[in-house]
């Protein structure tokens, strides 16, 4: 016999205010403005890396952007975006054996309309990635350059999204890891891997600022922020409420059950009851599960998922903009009162 989830009773104590509060979902759109999850990280690694990517991107003949493709809009760098637009780019989708694969075509026609890009889905199949990458870098090569000198190819992603693996795949051996935070460790190195290509391997950055609310949640989502610099419970908020509205089989599917819970906080119960993650006296322990939530979303356990799609981002650039805006708006009020005292 099927639970219905919907009835049982809530169980988990919230242990401040702000738990409470925090508790509405940005994808149904209760949340409210302002209402950020903070991510605690260190800009100044961010800045510097950044800049280094900058003050090389000129001398680079092709950039190799690996992309999430459970989230290829969020995982973009904004510095790549906006400078490499005269450069030939790969846009490596890693990671496309756990994310929807409709929604990975869709978003490799999205890049491929700019001319200068081309588009490549990924999984573990180490050889196969290699092989298709280095013919795609010969595609690509400017013409000038064919059989004059080694390419240059800048090789760029976030933390975590798979560049150590495709580096060793192109290599053909293991490869010291690029260190993600450059202020630390050493910022950049080349990699020969072939007569005709050389890899030029960046740390693996995020970028100060994530104005798009939506898009710090997927990052978080997927492991790109660490997980100590987040609060997980927010983050499984997010992803139970995304599951609900887009992936409804996947959550009937986790739960075993023909009886999709009423929100976010109804499908963390009913897990945390499922696996185990009670406090004394039964209380589902609500961190607990929000860990095993988004681990399961992590490894692929709730199946082939996608979290952003190409048509979703125009709505949600529009409100980073408004948002800008109003922001502007306020700080010149606040500049023109200060001048009137
Ligand atoms: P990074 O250099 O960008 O930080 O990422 P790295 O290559 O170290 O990969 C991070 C994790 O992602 C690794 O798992 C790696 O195996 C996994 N990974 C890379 N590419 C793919 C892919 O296309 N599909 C899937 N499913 N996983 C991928 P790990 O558990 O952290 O390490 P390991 O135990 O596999 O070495």
């Amino acid at each position: 016999m099927d639970t219905d989830l919907n009835s049982e009773p809530i169980t988990w104590v919230a242990r401040t205010t702000r738990e409470l509060t925090a508790r509405t979902n940005p994808v149904q759109g209760t949340r409210q403005q302002g209402n950020h999850m903070p991510i605690h990280w260190y800009p100044g690694h961010m800045n510097k890396a950044s800049h280094e990517m900058k003050s090389v991107l000129k001398d680079v003949d092709l950039v190799i952007e690996l992309l999430d493709a459970r989230l290829p809009f969020s995982s973009q760098n904004p510095t790549i975006k906006e400078l490499s637009t005269t450069k030939p780019c790969i846009k490596v989708l890693s990671k496309s054996d756990l994310a929807d694969p409709a929604l990975t075509r869709d978003w490799q026609v999205h890049f491929e309309q700019e001319e200068s890009v081309k588009t490549l889905a990924t999984n573990l199949d180490i050889k196969h990635k290699a092989e298709s990458v280095l013919h795609l870098c010969q595609k690509l090569s400017p013409k000038t350059l064919r059989s004059t000198r080694t390419m240059i190819a800048m090789i760029t992603g976030i933390p975590n999204v798979g560049k150590s693996t495709l580096i060793n795949a192109l290599a053909g051996r293991k490869v010291a890891k690029t260190g993600n935070e450059p202020a630390i460790t050493k910022g950049q190195q080349r990699i020969k891997i072939n007569e005709e290509v050389t890899l030029l391997d960046t740390p693996g950055i995020l970028w100060p600022k994530i104005h798009n609310e939506n898009s710090g949640y997927r990052l978080a989502i997927s492991g790109a922020i660490k997980d100590t610099a987040m609060n997980v419970e927010d983050v499984a908020f997010y992803l139970s409420g995304y599951l609900l509205k887009q992936y409804p089989e996947s959550v009937n599917q986790l739960l075993d059950t023909k009886t999709l819970p009423n929100n976010d906080l109804a499908l963390l119960e009913a897990l945390g009851r499922k696996r185990g993650c009670l406090r004394r006296g039964g209380q589902v322990d609500l961190e607990k599960v929000s860990s095993v939530l988004v681990n399961e979303f992590r490894t692929g356990k709730l199946g082939r998922i996608s979290l952003e799609t190409p048509s979703m981002i125009p709505a949600e650039e529009a409100q980073v903009e408004q948002l800008k805006e109003e922001k502007q708006r306020r700080d010149e009020l606040r500049k023109a009162k200060r001048k009137k005292k």
